[in-house]
């Protein structure tokens, strides 16, 4: 019966059909690949690290985000952004970013933000204190120094500490660097700057929190399932065709 079958026009007709179907198939597969390219993106590059959701947020609220992304685009000094995780901003004493206004809110990330591309080996050798996005790097405005030797980079801006703890990205235009701690500004957080010293990082206050979050408390909503949801589809296709071509050869041979 299936020597029959092997002849028939029919089956040789299901074949070829089959065969346009693999063909087609791994074309919409292969499709999605090479599309990351394009435009730099530090909100996705920031969303591949994770762990950086308040930033991402910050970065959306402030509008610094964008900035960062058209000036990248139409400069060609390149950017390096220090990147505080999302522990470094739970660490902050409670109600800091809440006592900020706006204008220092887009300050606060902009400090965050330097107009040139640098690499690690440069710190070693860069002349402080370096200028940031958010300005005048007067010693109580925004001044930020960065020493470095051997692996070990170290930031201060005079009211806080702390060191480099990971590359992120670095593309020969811009470097993403983690930093476990925010930087907080001299302007801001210095001695006679009117919002409140963070407290010391290791004292966990279990006390009254009186500032309830308002303007900035907007839960981040999680994208990336779609993309995920569309690689399952793409690899059901795959697996389903697969599975369609081995039955229709046993029938056929
Ligand atoms: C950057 O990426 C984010 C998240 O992936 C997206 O929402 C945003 O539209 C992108 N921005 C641009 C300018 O492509
Ligand atoms: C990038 O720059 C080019 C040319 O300067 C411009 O046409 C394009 O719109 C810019 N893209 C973004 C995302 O700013
Ligand atoms: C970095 O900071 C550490 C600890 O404060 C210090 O021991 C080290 O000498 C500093 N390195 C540079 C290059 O400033
Ligand atoms: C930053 O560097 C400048 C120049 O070396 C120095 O005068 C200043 O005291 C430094 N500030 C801090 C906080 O280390």
């Amino acid at each position: 019966m299936s020597t029959n079958l092997q002849s028939s026009p029919i089956c040789k007709l299901l074949l070829l059909f089959i065969l346009q179907c693999i063909i087609t198939t791994t074309t919409v597969a292969q499709a999605p690949a090479p599309a990351p390219s394009g435009p730099t993106n530090i909100t996705k590059i920031l969303e591949k690290a994770g762990q950086f959701t308040t930033l991402i947020r910050l970065f959306k609220l402030t509008q610094v985000g964008d900035q960062i992304n058209t000036q990248l685009n139409n400069s060609n000094q390149g950017m390096t952004v220090f990147a505080p995780t999302d522990n470094a901003f739970s660490a902050l004493k409670s109600g800091t970013l809440n006592s900020l206004s706006d204008q220092q809110k887009v300050q606060l990330l902009q400090f965050h933000v330097l107009p040139q591309y640098l690499t690690t080996s440069q710190f070693q050798t860069i002349s402080n204190p370096l200028r940031t996005q958010a300005g005048d790097s007067a010693s109580n405005k925004f001044p930020l120094n960065i020493t470095s030797s051997g692996n070990q980079v170290n930031v201060t801006t005079g009211v806080m500490d702390t060191t480099v703890s990971n590359t992120l990205y670095t593309d020969g235009s811009l470097a993403v660097y983690q930093v476990d701690q925010v930087l907080l500004p001299m302007s801001m957080f210095g001695p006679q700057s009117p919002a409140p010293a963070p407290a010391p990082a290791k004292k966990k206050k279990s006390g009254a929190d009186d500032d309830t979050p308002a303007t900035d408390d907007s839960s981040p909503s999680a994208d990336a399932s779609g993309a995920v949801g569309f690689g399952g589809h793409v690899r059901g296709l795959i697996v389903g065709s697969v599975g369609v071509i081995l039955f229709i050869a046993l029938i056929c041979l």
